[in-house]
């Protein structure tokens, strides 16, 4: 796969919106992303973290206030404009924030380097990747990176919307059915493309001002990469929002909670 266009500059261009939007967490984030992210995880209380690809950093800020110790980095600098305005002189002021792209891999190793002092530091004790890896037009370097950076048994915790449902040549379907003689009606996800990895264009939030580029990997092809690497997974959840959720769109993933929209995996 090659890159349509530059798609740092697109993420640059849509951060203040994005920020706007979703600010500490909106509804995907707060109820599946990040409670399936904080449980696979586990204790991070005084544990080097690194958050990749982390936007406007609410999830650093969030593990910095469980206690980590937290590396943040993002391939826009708006983004990381952004993230350093909504820090606080809190637990989340000792947040360290860079610019790197997630597809250099030298660049990445960048974060393993010594302390202002030239003392070696330790390895990393987790590193987490929340809903970005499909946004990169490779993520064969940052595998690569990750096992690197992380101590013996470390673990990277990411997650991607759901390849075989929440992609974007899936469709939402909205149906009035017969039911033995009983209107019902019925929502689901229609899709005629999955095997194949492709690029297309991609919003993640209603209206943002143009869409994004976006790499559909099934998941054959996203593990493969993270075996490659020599990562193994040792937990695979298909987070959904429970049945009852209110909302009044009928393509909204509260109407489907059969259909989970997003997979958190654990790798080691
Ligand atoms: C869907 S957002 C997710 C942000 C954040 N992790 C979250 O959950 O809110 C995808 C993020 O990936 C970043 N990104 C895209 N391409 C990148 C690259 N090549 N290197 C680093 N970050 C990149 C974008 O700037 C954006 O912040």
């Amino acid at each position: 796969m090659r890159a349509m266009t530059d798609t740092i500059a697109v993420w640059d261009r849509i951060a203040a919106f994005w920020d706007d939007h979703i600010r500490e967490g909106n509804d995907f984030q707060e109820k599946l992303i990040m409670p399936t992210t904080d449980r696979l995880l586990g204790d991070v209380a005084g544990q080097r973290i690194i958050d990749a690809c982390c936007g406007n950093g609410n999830y650093a800020r969030r593990l910095a206030a469980r206690g980590a110790k937290v590396t943040a980095f993002d391939g826009s600098g708006v983004f990381i404009d952004h993230a350093r305005a909504r820090t606080g002189t809190g637990t989340d002021a000792e947040i360290k924030y860079h610019v790197i792209d997630a597809t250099d891999e030298a660049a990445l190793m960048t974060l393993g380097g010594g302390n202002d002092d030239g003392k070696e530091q330790s390895p990393f004790d987790a590193i987490v990747c929340s809903m970005a890896m499909m946004d990169l037009v490779t993520i064969d370097p940052l595998l690569r990176a990750a096992r690197r950076l992380l101590c013996l048994g470390g673990r990277l915790v990411f997650s991607v919307p759901h390849p075989a449902f929440n992609s974007p040549r899936s469709r939402s379907v909205a149906e009035m059915v017969s039911e033995n003689g009983r209107l019902r009606q019925r929502f689901a996800i229609a899709t005629d493309s999955y095997l194949a990895p492709y690029e297309d264009l991609s919003q993640g939030i209603v209206n943002q001002p143009e869409p994004h580029p976006m790499f559909h990997r099934p998941i054959g092809v996203l593990l493969k990469s993270c075996f490659d690497a020599g990562f193994i997974v040792d937990a695979f959840e298909e987070p959904a929002f429970p049945e009852g959720t209110s909302s009044k769109s009928v393509f909204s993933w509260a109407k489907r909670p059969d259909l989970p929209p997003a997979v958190v995996v654990r790798l080691r």
